[in-house]
This record gives structure tokens, sequence and C-alpha cells, in this order.
């Protein structure tokens, strides 16, 4: 097993604060560990509410120094010369994600280039978002600045923490936002890294500050802070509705993006065998834990009976496995989220469980492994079928008719992502109309995460939109300017 502490750069127990690294305020110290075996991997800080304090008034000092001097040219050229750090450091950052959060390599590495290319994206983009000048009375002219918030907040999940840096942090630091970020607790080695990197790129000092700790100490402590302009955060619907009352309090916009119960429509008419690998990747990649995992998959009855087939087959296939041997599933996260999945298999009794995939023998006993399982279901209203579950566990449900298939996928609280099967157009459109999702991909699923495309969701999977432009303007404020000159 690879010594990771022995990788690291920095010290893996301090926080990334005003440019340097330093202990934290608390005596506590939380240990990782790798849930390919259970074994523990290091120590990192508990930061508390001084450590967050400390972070949020160096991100305050950096907006009135170096950092808030940077035109937007010089922004970009920063966060390019970050993604390009990134590039160089790609088998690190795999070989820590997979360490720390149990992601297959592969994985793990397509979540490292995202996170170069979100760099990349968002250089390029630095000096593109601008105002507009409008009509208005004789004798005025009026135009419009886009202008950071200030300080922004970012807590962050552990299940893509190095994508969700890349489409949070990076467009707030585009935009000239100075960033204070909360990794998660089971998983912070690549955030960490991502501070170091961003410091040799030339990042001013408290431009971006970094304070691993607990939800409820750290992560509660920056979403009070008053010295926060404006919050983001990923990860469940409780604690994504308790940041939003925080951000309330001090009346400062917040970005919520909590999941979903994403659908997959498969109409009669579908070419089945495209479909195929995107119904069961999009419900197993990183062990389904995933904020747009699709759990649901609809079928028009005349094909209901062969897509389980067929997906059936594929499911057969599926291993589980440690981490670094790269099966297509690696562990969850944690003995907590193992334990949570669990729960939801023990409320199956209803449904036909159509096939299963394989945990490999030598997977070791301790590691949070749970073998996939595919679902007939033909109750939308089942708890497995209605509440995000994050483990690698679908169902496929039937349906009659389009208004039918509308219906089931809109029948539940979220509305992140869903996705259309079929060769007709009309249909395509009415209900890339009428899906309640804040994405929806038509013959496809997911774009191949493309940085480029605008995502969050609607209901109960949250607001705010990341990636792409559209993240840009969230993560800035619109100032109008009327100079009246005669
Ligand atoms: P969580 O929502 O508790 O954790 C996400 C982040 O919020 C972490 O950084 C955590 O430290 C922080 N946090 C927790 N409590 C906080 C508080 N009181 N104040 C401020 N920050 C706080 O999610 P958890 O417990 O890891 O997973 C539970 C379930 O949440 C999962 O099974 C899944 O259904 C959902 N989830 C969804 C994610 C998504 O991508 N949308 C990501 C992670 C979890
Ligand atoms: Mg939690």
């Amino acid at each position: 097993m690879t010594n990771v502490e022995s990788l690291l750069p920095f010290n893996p127990g301090h926080c990334f604060i005003d440019g340097c690294w330093q202990p934290s305020d608390s005596t506590d110290s939380i240990v990782l560990h790798n849930p390919s075996n259970a074994q523990a991997l290091c120590k990192i800080a508990a930061g508390n509410s001084v450590d967050i304090d400390n972070a949020v008034n160096a991100a305050t000092a950096a907006l009135n120094s170096e950092w808030g001097r940077f035109s937007a040219l010089e922004r970009g050229r920063v966060l390019a010369r970050l993604g390009q750090l990134v590039t160089e450091n790609i088998e690190l950052l795999t070989t820590l994600e997979t360490a720390d959060v149990g992601k297959p390599l592969t994985q793990a590495r397509a979540d490292a280039l995202a996170l170069a290319r979100y760099l990349e994206f968002y250089a390029g983009a630095a000096d593109k978002i601008h105002g507009e000048t409008l009509p208005y009375l004789d004798g005025y002219t009026v135009y419009t600045l886009r202008q950071p918030h200030g300080v922004t907040g970012h807590i962050i999940p552990w299940n893509y923490p190095m994508q969700i840096i890349g489409r949070s942090v990076g467009a707030a630091l585009t935009m000239g936002n100075a960033c204070v970020l909360k990794p998660a607790e089971n998983a912070c080695l690549t955030a960490l890294l991502f501070a170091e990197l961003a410091d040799r790129a030339g990042l001013p000092k408290g431009a971006l500050n970094v304070v691993p700790g607990l939800g409820d100490v750290a992560g509660a402590a920056l979403a009070a802070h008053a010295g926060v302009q404006h919050l983001s955060f990923t990860g469940s619907v409780d604690v994504g509705a308790f940041i939003q009352t925080q951000a309330a309090s001090n009346v400062v916009p917040v970005t919520l993006e909590l999941g979903g119960k994403s659908p997959q429509l498969v109409f009669n008419d579908a070419d089945l065998q495209e479909a195929l690998p995107f119904l069961v990747n999009a419900g197993i990649q990183n062990a389904g834990q995933t904020c747009s995992a699709s759990s649901r998959i609809l079928v028009q009855r005349g094909v209901y009976e062969q897509v389980l087939e067929l997906m059936a087959d594929a499911y057969k296939n599926l291993k589980v496995g440690p981490a670094d041997q790269d099966f297509a599933i690696g562990p969850l996260i944690s003995a907590a989220q193992k334990a949570r999945v669990e729960s939801f298999i023990k409320m199956d009794t209803e449904l036909t469980l159509v096939a299963q995939g394989t945990i490999v023998t030598d997977a070791p006993a301790e590691g949070y492994y749970i073998a996939p399982r595919l679902y007939a279901c033909e109750d939308p209203q089942h708890a497995l079928a209605q509440q995000e579950i994050f483990g690698p566990i679908q169902v496929v449900i039937p349906f009659d008719d389009e208004a039918h298939a509308l219906a089931i996928a809109n029948g539940t609280e979220f509305g992140l992502v869903a996705s259309v099967w079929t060769q007709d157009g009309s249909r395509q459109m009415r209900l890339a109309k009428n899906l309640h999702a804040g994405q929806v991909f038509i013959n496809n699923y997911g774009a191949g995460g493309g940085v480029e495309l605008p995502f969050g969701g609607v209901g109960k999977s949250g607001h705010g939109r990341e990636k792409g432009f559209e993240a840009l303007y969230g993560f800035s404020t619109l100032k109008t300017v009327a100079a009246r000159h005669g």
C-alpha cells in the first residue's frame, strides 16, 4: 500500500491560510482512511472557528492587496499556470485520490484531468466576461460592471473533490473573489495539494485558503461567518438547507448542489445497444456516489424485458475491488456510507433483484465494498425509486407512454439531470422542455461531463448554476453605472 504521507509536498496536518501552511488552532486531528482496506492514511487538521476566522481575514485582506489589483488578464494567466501544474501532477493527484476516496485509478485520473480542464476553460474566460452599455436618456451614459462578491466560502463533499474544486473555486477565482475552501473530512488530500499548486502557480497570498475540518465545526463556522459574501455547497439536502439558513442570516447568495434521483427514459424506438453503456455506467460510476448518478431507468413496456436482460448481462460482468486495481467499481467512501446503502438494500422486499455484480475475492474484508444491484421496480413510489441512495444501485421502472414516463420522471422531489432515448425528434423536444431537471441529455447521458455546460438543479436538487460561463455570472455581482454628462 502506498505510503501517501511521503508523497505529500506539504504537512497534511496543517491548514493553508494567507499563502502559507500553518498549524490549526485546534489540537484535534482527523485520521483519513483508505476506503479500499480501511487502513489509516494520515492525519489532517480538524480546523475550528479560529482557523476559519483567520482564513476569512486573509481572504478579505487579499481583496485589498495584490490579488484585488490583478487584472482579468492576470487572473486568467495564473489560472492557466495552475491548470498546467495540475496537468504536470496528474499522477500524484490520481494516486492521492485513489487512496483517499477509493476511486478506481481511471476515474481518479479523469477527475484530475477535469480539474485541469476547468482551469483551462476559466483561464480563457477570465478576460471575456464583460458588462454592457445600456441605451438611456439623452445626456447619460450607462454601463454595467461585473465585480466579485468578495470572500466566497466553498463547502465541498468527498465524492468528486477535484471536479468540484475546479467548478467552484476555479470560477470564483476567475471573477476575482478570494476563496475559503472547507473540504470534506473524509477526503482532503487533493484539496490540500491544490492549495500547494496554486501557491506555486503564483496565486497571491490569501486568494485561496483551505481549512480542513468537520462539517459541524469548520463547515458550520464558515457558513455562519459574517465576513463571507457568497456560499457554495455541494452535499446532502439537510446540510444544504442548513447552509441556506446561515446564508439568509447574513443575507448573502448561496449556490446549492444537492444531488438527485436522475432518470433515463428509454422509449420503444431507442437504439438499445447505443444506450446500454450509458444506462449502466451512469448508475455505477464512482460506485453510484455521484450527484448526477442515474439511479432510475424508466423503460417503455415494449422493450422493458429486453432492457432488463441487457442491463442484467452487463451487471453480471461488473467487478468491485480495490481502487488501485482499477475495477469498474471501487469501495464506498466510508463505513457510514456502506451502512447507509445497506439500509436501503434491506428495504428491497417488494422489488425483484434482477442481477448483481461481484466483489473480487481478494478485496480486503475491511474495505467498504458493495456489489452493484439492479432491481426491477413496478412502483415508482418505492423508497428505492424515490430517495437518493448514493451507492451502486439502479431501479428499472416500466412505463406505458410519454405522459406516463414524464409523470414518473418528474415524480420525485429532485431535479438534477435527465436523459431521453428515442429517435422521435418531436418527443425529444417536448421532453427536453417538460422534464424537471437542470440538464437534459438526448440520446446520451452526461455529455462527457463537459466543463462548458451549466450544471445545477431544480427542486431539492438545489439552485444556482456551476460550470460554463453561467458560473461566472453566479460568482459575480452586477453593478449599474449611470453617468450624467449633459
Ligand atoms: P454532507 O452534506 O454531510 O457533507 C458534505 C459537506 O458538508 C462536507 O464537507 C461536510 O463536512 C459538510 N458539512 C456537514 N455538516 C455540515 C454543517 N452542519 N455545516 C457546514 N458544513 C457541513 O454529506 P455526507 O454526510 O457526507 O453524505 C450523506 C449523503 O448526502 C450521501 O449519502 C448523499 O446522499 C448526499 N451527498 C450528496 C452529494 C452530492 O454530490 N450532491 C455529495 C455528498 C453527499
Ligand atoms: Mg453528513
